[in-house]
């Protein structure tokens, strides 16, 4: 298991790496999709800034994409850091996940979004930088613009998925029966995908047999993850 700030990194065939770490008190998971050779790092849900911009320094790196699946304080929580040491960062999020109307409850915090996606629930983009390519997927239902990034040999499932379960639906701006569709969406994704691919989670929770591991691979999410294999998921 990851220590707080440690880094796991793998390169793809492609020659794109992915760094994964978890941080914070609610063990978040982040998740860094790196092109050297054309100078892009693209960031999902930064926790702790400095801590990231002092390893990406050791290689002689730096962020020049945020990516983010959704704007709860937790996942946003490295934004006002990152931006005040990058200023000229990009900013990726789903236009639903500004929503004003719920930007002053305790749960959301403002993040300064540079270009957004707009594209409806249960749907895809690409989203492609350099030789970074991946898959957005809109994915409502724990939160309103909720987002997954898939590419280079992970799912980064956001508050979707878990290793064994699924993202809270009784959060404001949560909606129970969005979660179920965006569920159902993402299991025939998963069901398409290399089975060793790595589930990474939002958060680094209880797997099946009481360990905490940082992912799963695609295959052991798909036959044990509760959510994935619920009769109201699988009947949609
Ligand atoms: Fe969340």
């Amino acid at each position: 298991m990851l220590e707080p700030g440690e880094f796991n990194r793998c390169i793809d065939d492609s020659g794109i790496e992915v760094w994964v770490t978890q941080m914070g008190g609610f063990m978040n998971m982040n998740t860094a999709f790196i092109d050297r050779e054309n100078g892009i790092v693209a960031v999902v849900d930064p926790f702790d800034s400095r801590r990231w911009v002092e390893a990406l320094e050791e290689e002689g790196l730096r962020p020049t994409h945020l990516l983010y699946t959704h704007t709860h304080r937790d996942h946003a929580a490295g934004f006002p850091q990152m931006k005040r040491l990058i200023p000229d960062l990009e900013v990726w999020g789903h236009t639903e996940s500004n929503h004003p109307g719920l930007l002053g409850h305790v749960v959301f915090r403002k993040v300064g979004f540079t270009h957004y996606w707009d594209h409806p629930p249960q749907s895809t983009v690409v989203w492609s930088k350099g030789n970074i390519s991946l898959i957005v997927t809109h994915s409502p239902g724990h939160a309103p613009g909720h987002v997954t990034f898939h590419g280079h040999g992970v799912f980064h499932a956001g508050d979707l998925l878990f290793t064994y379960a699924c993202g809270r639906d009784d959060l404001p701006g949560s909606n129970p029966m969005d979660l179920l569709h965006s569920i159902a969406f993402a299991r025939n994704q998963l069901l398409e995908l290399p089975s060793d691919w790595r589930l990474i989670p939002g958060h680094r929770y209880d797997w099946i047999d009481g360990t905490t591991p940082d992912w799963v691979s695609i295959a052991a999410c798909l036959e044990h993850n509760y959510a994935l294999n619920s009769p109201n998921i699988i009947d949609l």
